[in-house]
């Protein structure tokens, strides 16, 4: 019985469904259930950016440290509690991922709208692509029925899952490779660093330190960056020196001239195997745009919770 053509129909019926749980998400999710939810996220999500453009970025980075972590799926939003570590704390998210309240404000929005119907791993997904445009960058359609989780992984967010910014090629690619991202999906969603800032601690080492760094640059960003650790830590800079609230590629210019702020940026074109992709965007703004969309929505795409599992949260910072 367990070789009849049967059995083999419906295990490959189950391979189908597990290896394309992603093509679960789409477009048109909330069409029927939710239909003004995209409006209703970009009106949020423009007069936040009117306020302060930097908040764009934000939300930008806060759905890639979102989708690392066990998948799209809201685990970063959750609040930790006595008996709950969540992923708010860890190394890479403390003190320097922001955006929660705003989330908070869209998801009361949409729970006005829509009760009960739409994800908070969802809303991240969608900020982050409204934010993009918004800023100046291309649109995409976002691909949307992810569900919540009902867990964190602090140890997952705090120990590398995220990368560093003191981190090499070899590093960068093979965080990215975990997570099904190509070196060059790595390259074209590095330039997220187009808009938003870092703080001293993240670019220190690499404005006293490094040598692939151009002198006037480092001098400049030294200026507001005390060399002794613990003096200024919290000091910003913006990552990209030219157009620093425009989504463009002015980042991978930067790095042509050895502009790059955090170590991790400059790597990217510094005599290996990236370099080749960070010239073609420097020169080529439609294939930048094209290849981060791609690989926007591969990211998004990463492990979402989808039909039963999770579920949707009521409040973004706790389960239901
Ligand atoms: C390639 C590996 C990456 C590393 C090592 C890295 C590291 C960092 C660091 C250290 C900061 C500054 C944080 C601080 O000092 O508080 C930062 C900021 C930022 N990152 Fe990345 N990042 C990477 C990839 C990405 C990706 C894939 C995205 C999104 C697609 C992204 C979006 C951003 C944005 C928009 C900011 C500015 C945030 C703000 O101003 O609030 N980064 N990143
Ligand atoms: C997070 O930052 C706070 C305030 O700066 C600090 O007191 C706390 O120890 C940090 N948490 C972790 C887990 O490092
Ligand atoms: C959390 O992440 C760590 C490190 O990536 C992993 O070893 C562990 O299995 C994860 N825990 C859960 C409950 O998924
Ligand atoms: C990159 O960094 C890792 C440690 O994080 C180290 O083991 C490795 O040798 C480095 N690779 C290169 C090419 O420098
Ligand atoms: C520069 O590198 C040295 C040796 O690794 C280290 O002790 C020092 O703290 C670094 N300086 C800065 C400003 O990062």
């Amino acid at each position: 019985m367990a070789h009849s053509p049967n059995s083999y129909v419906a295990l490959a019926l189950i391979f189908l469904l597990i290896g394309t749980s992603s093509a679960q998400l789409s477009e048109n999710f909330y069409s029927n259930k939710c239909p003004k939810v995209f409006d209703t996220v970009k009106s949020v999500v423009r007069s936040a950016v009117a306020k302060e453009r930097r908040i764009g970025a934000s939300l930008l980075r806060l759905f890639f440290h979102d989708c690392f972590v066990d998948g799209c799926d809201g685990s970063i939003l959750l609040d930790d509690t006595s008996s709950f570590k969540g992923e708010k704390t860890a190394a890479p998210n403390n003190n320097s991922v922001r955006g929660y309240e705003l989330i908070d404000a869209i998801k009361s929005k949409v729970e006005a709208i829509c009760p009960g119907v739409v994800s908070c791993a969802d809303i991240v997904a969608i900020t982050a692509r409204d934010s993009v445009l918004i800023l100046g960058g291309p649109f995409w359609n976002v691909k949307v029925g992810r569900r919540d989780s009902r867990t964190a992984n602090f140890t997952a967010a705090n120990t590398g899952v995220i990368p560093p910014p003191t981190s090499n090629l070899t590093n960068l690619i093979s965080t990215f490779q975990a997570q099904g991202l190509s070196a060059k999906d790595m390259v074209a969603l590095s330039g997220a660093h187009t808009i938003g800032k870092s703080r001293c601690t993240s670019f220190r080492n690499h404005i006293y330190n490094d040598s692939n760094i151009d002198n006037t640059f480092a001098k400049i960003r030294q200026n507001n960056c005390p060399k002794k650790s613990g003096l200024g830590d919290n000091n910003l800079a913006n990552l990209d020196f030219r157009t620093p609230t425009y989504f463009d590629n002015n980042y991978y210019k930067n790095l042509i001239i050895k502009r790059g702020l955090l170590h991790s940026d400059q790597v990217l074109f510094n005599g290996g195997s990236t370099d080749s992709i960070v010239k073609t965007y420097s020169q080529n703004d439609k294939a930048f745009d094209s290849d981060f969309v791609a690989a926007m929505i591969k990211m998004g795409n990463n492990k979402p919770l989808i039909g039963k599992q999770g579920e949707i949260r009521k409040n973004c910072r706790r389960f239901n």
